[in-house]
């Protein structure tokens, strides 16, 4: 595989260290083996999220500089909701701080108690806010983006099928708005086509239901739609991105992906009532309708960013690297899910380690092993983070799948750093049955995973002398 040119050259650098094996032990083990708690200074390749992570651009650096800090209708302000409405065409544009206060402002304001979501995978924090409100996150995405293995251009798809008999075992009334998440994140960073995207829009509108795009990705997934689907090839992104929304009747964002920032999002809407809704929540929670939450510097660093997010170049590169470095762990033999998404790359801890049962937490032990490697960082998506009680039978559910996702930050890493990422995974690999279980020592009563401290199983190493 070719290179992915890097439209870019560096101008500002971080120095970032290779900690000794010593210092990564001493680490794990006062991290309680889950390194959602191991100091950041002390990781060299840290792949946990590509949200908030992203390298800013000169151009948006001087626009930070020139950022206008009004409290009212700031000229930073202006050109966000300009660039905004250039891209997504929807009528109003609600600032707030990250994505999920959109999802917070959006279901609080538009979803009753008891109603259904469809979405064709809610993310998790989508998924909280929709129950935070007493109603049901529905996941209806199509049976090809459930399964790991086979390679198909747009396993993001949703099921008509799925989502029709949603309507019909709900009801109409009890289904405020569709949403749709591009890329979907939950189910591997994989696109949803232009052609589902029109399908589930027709549906929507013969429901008469609105359609909500969750925006987060949206560029990379207008790339896949360019690179993908017929027709879309000589499109370009902007009018593939406008082409999309215009489907749909509002969207949630995270500028903390797609816009080249560390923090900010909004939420957008055409329908008048419910915009006016979310606004007037949103001054109580996130501040006046023309910051919400937001310095004037970050509303103009969002603007640049969605501006250079659609250079074709960068989504090459940018999409490029993420393949690559699955190109590299098949070459390793290091298995993962197909096809690499926009985002990430998800490995597949339960074939990587099958001698670690689930209940042994493969997915994390191949997380920590990757850190005490390497001082590489991804994140467990297995039993520590799903795990859960059948409520009728009350025994344990263990997922499906036992996943390590290295996301990759935008703009951030080098080729270099990635290979290094792929043989430090072909290393854990080797590792084999010399890796042992691990358990847990202490948890809290929910989301155990950003805080539970475990141990290796009845306590010593985690990995036995060969
Ligand atoms: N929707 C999707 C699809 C996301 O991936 C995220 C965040 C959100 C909503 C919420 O946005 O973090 O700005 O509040 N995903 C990050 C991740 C956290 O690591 O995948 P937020």
């Amino acid at each position: 595989m070719e290179l992915p040119f890097e439209p870019y050259r560096i101008k500002m650098v971080e120095k970032i260290q290779r900690v000794s094996r010593e210092e990564r032990v001493r680490h794990l083990i006062d991290a309680g083996y889950n390194v959602f708690k191991v100091p950041s200074e002390a990781i060299y390749v840290d792949l946990l999220t590509d949200s908030g992570t992203s390298a800013m651009s000169d151009h948006q650096w001087a626009a930070m500089l020139t950022g206008d800090e009004a409290y009212a209708c700031s000229k930073s302000f202006a050109d966000f909701k300009n660039t905004i409405q250039d891209i997504f065409g929807y009528k109003h544009v609600i600032p707030v701080h990250q994505g999920r206060a959109a999802e917070g402002l959006l279901f609080s304001v538009a979803v009753p108690k008891d109603s259904v979501v469809p979405n064709n995978i809610h993310f998790d924090t989508t998924r909280a806010n929709v129950e935070h409100v007493g109603a049901i996150a529905l996941d209806c995405v199509a049976d090809a983006g459930l399964d790991p293995m086979l390679e198909a251009p747009f396993k993001g798809d949703m099921s008509l099928e799925k989502l029709a008999l949603a309507f019909e075992k709900y009801g109409t009334e009890r289904i405020p708005f569709v949403m749709l998440t591009i890329t979907n994140n939950s189910g591997g960073g994989q696109p949803v086509s232009m052609a589902n995207a029109r399908e589930v829009s027709a549906f929507c509108k013969k429901m008469g239901v609105p359609l909500i795009f969750d925006a987060c990705r949206f560029a990379e997934n207008a790339w896949f739609i360019q690179q993908r689907e017929e027709g879309f090839a000589n499109m370009d992104i902007k009018e593939i991105c406008r082409t999309m929304f215009a489907l749909g009747d509002g969207c949630t964002m995270s500028a903390k992906k797609d816009a080249l920032v560390n923090i900010g999002g909004f939420l957008c809407l055409n329908d008048d009532e419910m915009a006016m809704n979310a606004t007037n929540l949103g001054i109580l929670r996130e501040g006046f309708p023309t910051y919400g939450g937001l310095a004037g510097r970050d509303l103009a660093a969002i603007a640049q960013g969605l501006r250079e997010v659609m250079d074709p170049d960068y989504l090459a590169y940018r999409i490029g690297q993420v393949a690559r470095l699955g190109n590299r762990l098949t070459e390793l033999g290091v298995p993962f899910l197909r096809p690499t998404g926009g985002h990430a790359v998800y490995l597949d801890a339960r074939k990587a380690l099958p001698h670690i049962p689930q209940e042994e937490f493969p997915a994390q032990v191949f997380t920590a092993a990757m850190y005490l490697e390497g001082g590489v960082r991804g994140v467990e998506i297995g039993s520590l983070m799903f795990d859960h009680l059948d409520p009728d039978t009350g025994e344990m559910v263990h997922p499906a799948m036992e996943l390590v996702r290295l996301a990759i930050p935008r703009r951030v890493y080098t080729h270099t750093q990635l290979d290094y990422v792929a043989d430090v995974c072909a290393r854990v690999m080797e590792m084999g049955d010399r890796l042992r279980g691990l358990e847990i020592v202490w948890q809290p009563p929910a989301l155990r995973h950003f805080t539970a401290k475990l141990q290796p199983v009845g306590g010593g190493k985690m990995v036995a002398r060969a």
